[in-house]
């Protein structure tokens, strides 16, 4: 079975990636999703605010060593227990390519442009193959706009464009006016793939203490069918990739965004409950149903059922909508 895909101009063995998470974090892990057979990774994230942090501690370092103030009562030393997350993160993509054969993708969390875009080009340098661009951007300011919201995305896209050459690849939440209008200005700015879904981890209220906590809760299926609906949509509209990430636990979740057009399918959640050896009963649950289904390969089934393709698009609009409450009976 020919399983082989296209994503971000790199030909894959099959579309199962793992999305970044702790996984891909670790070397052993990372090679026994190689090894359950993942096509490619992406790494955990380097936080643009980790960046920033260190950027501006070793100005302030290196500044006041210019100014000679070594000898001042104000001297300040690099805190003992100072550890260069850039450099860590760059050791760390040198140590995957080093050990997987699988391409290697970087992730870049960031929600605005700075000096740090810079880094970019390490990243490039340190061997990766792509960068994904993890844009996670809550508009609490109720003055940004929708229009500065959407510029804030192609302002940092077209930063860290500048500075490499490897494809880039944009993870999008989905909470756009126009999703499909976003994705198109994206492809225009020079994105070379969408990763949708970011799923935003909402906070919740503490009834003791009453403070805001972080939760942090896994996916489940159902919302595999946001990603695959999007994907439908944009199929045979935009040129760039298309890569689903967020409730894709099972063959039937992956075949599904594959149908939809997805060329790649992330997982994570199912991952993490299940370990790295279920990425390979996925893989051997999609081969036999493209069997039974007398699918060539994957390429052959990529956006059959697509908006485009569907014998019925309007099951990918509002029409779906007035379907299903009418086809609820109490
Ligand atoms: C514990 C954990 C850590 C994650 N770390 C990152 C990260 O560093 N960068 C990132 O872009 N996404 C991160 N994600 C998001 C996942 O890559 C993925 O997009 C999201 O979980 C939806 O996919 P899923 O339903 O398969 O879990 C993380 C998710 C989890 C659960």
């Amino acid at each position: 079975m020919n399983l082989k895909t296209t994503y971000l101009g790199i030909e894959l063995k099959n579309p199962l990636v793992p999305s970044a998470s702790p996984l891909s974090r670790d070397l052993d892990m990372a090679k026994r999703l190689e090894d359950a057979g993942a096509s490619a990774i992406v790494l955990n994230s380097l936080f643009e605010e980790e960046i920033r942090a260190e950027d501006n501690m070793l100005n302030d370092f290196f500044m006041l060593q210019e100014e000679g103030h070594a000898e001042a009562s104000g001297y300040r030393s690099l805190p003992e227990d100072f550890c260069c997350e850039i450099d860590e993160y760059l050791i760390h993509i040198v140590h995957m390519k080093e050990a997987l054969e699988i391409p290697v993708i970087a992730s870049l969390n960031a929600n605005s442009v700075g000096a740090w875009v810079e880094h970019a080009l390490e990243i490039e340098q340190s061997g990766a193959d792509a960068l994904e661009l993890n844009i996670y951007h809550i508009p609490a300011d109720i003055n940004e706009t929708g229009e500065q919201v959407e510029q804030r995305y192609l302002d940092v896209l077209e930063a860290v464009k500048k500075n490499i050459t490897i494809p880039v690849t944009m993870k999008l939440g989905s909470q756009f006016s126009s999703v499909g209008n976003m994705v198109r200005r994206l492809e225009a700015a020079g994105a070379d793939g969408v990763a949708l879904f970011n799923r935003f981890y909402q906070p919740t209220i503490n009834l003791d203490t009453l403070e805001v906590e972080p939760a942090l809760t896994l996916s489940h299926s159902p919302e595999s069918l946001l990603r695959m609906r999007w994907i439908a949509i944009l199929f045979g509209k935009v040129r760039l990739s298309l890569a689903a990430t967020g409730g894709i636990h099972s063959a039937e979740d992956a075949l599904r965004i594959l149908l939809a057009g997805g060329d790649v399918t992330h997982m994570c959640s199912a991952l993490l409950k299940n370990g790295p050896e279920h990425l390979g009963q996925v893989l051997r649950d999609m081969e036999a149903w493209l069997e039974e289904k007398e699918y060539a390969s994957v390429e052959q089934m990529k956006g059959s059922v697509s908006q485009q393709h569907s014998p019925d698009p309007c099951a990918y609009e509002r029409a779906n909508y007035m379907r299903v409450l009418r086809s609820y009976s109490a």
